[in-house]
């Protein structure tokens, strides 16, 4: 496997990204990219020249997954937005591998932090399905990963909860918010 930045003139690559969304996050969040026209639309915003794109290929050249992240705060935090893995591929590494490339190429660039907010929108966490106020770093503490929920895959690469954002999806569905300083 090798991990390459991708760039408008792989348009394969570009297609298979596309197509990469629409699979891998259907599951859980069907709404993200419903169809090939808005996942298209995403990989070609995380395609501008300020913004990193990175891919995973196997030896055949076909795609594994993909990591994007946008600069904020004037390049010290990045957002990592989006990643995804072929669901055929999962659980064999090549989420951890892409984003400890993303996080040299941010170090690269001088980024102290990289930030991220995975939604749960389908009751896949402890913090779904109730109200969170007031005390809401109560139920952070305690938080449950009840189906799979990727927060667990980013603290397990050094990336801790730093927020949420209650009700950000609708009642009951939250944005968990999490960062890890890279820099
Ligand atoms: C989340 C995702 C990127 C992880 O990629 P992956 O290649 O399957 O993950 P890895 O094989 O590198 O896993 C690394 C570790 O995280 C764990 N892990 C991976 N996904 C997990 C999940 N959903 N919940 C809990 N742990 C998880 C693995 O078990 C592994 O643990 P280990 O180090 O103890 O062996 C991938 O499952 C995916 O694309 N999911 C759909 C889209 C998505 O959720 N994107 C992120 C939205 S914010």
């Amino acid at each position: 496997m090798k991990i390459v930045s991708l760039s408008l003139e792989q348009p394969d690559l570009i297609e298979q990204a596309a197509r990469l969304l629409l699979e891998g996050f259907r599951q859980h969040w069907p709404n993200a990219w419903p169809e090939m026209e808005s996942a298209r639309q995403e990989v070609h915003e995380a395609l501008e020249t300020e913004k990193i794109i990175r891919a995973a290929l196997d030896e055949d050249g076909r795609l594994l997954g993909w990591i994007g992240a946008i600069p904020e705060y004037d390049g010290h935090a990045w957002e990592l937005h989006p990643l995804v893995v072929d669901p055929a591929c999962q659980g064999q590494g090549v989420g951890r591998m892409l984003v400890a490339d993303l996080e040299n190429q941010v170090r690269e660039r001088g980024g102290t932090t990289i930030f991220l907010g995975t939604d749960d929108e389908n009751d896949m966490t402890s913090l779904s399905g109730m109200n969170l106020y007031p005390n809401v770093w109560e139920h952070i503490a305690r938080i449950r990963n009840l189906k799979g929920h990727p927060f667990e895959f980013y603290q397990k690469q050094g990336y801790a909860i730093v927020g949420v954002i209650p009700d950000a999806n609708g009642p009951g569905k939250p944005d968990i918010y999490m960062a890890k300083r890279v820099g």
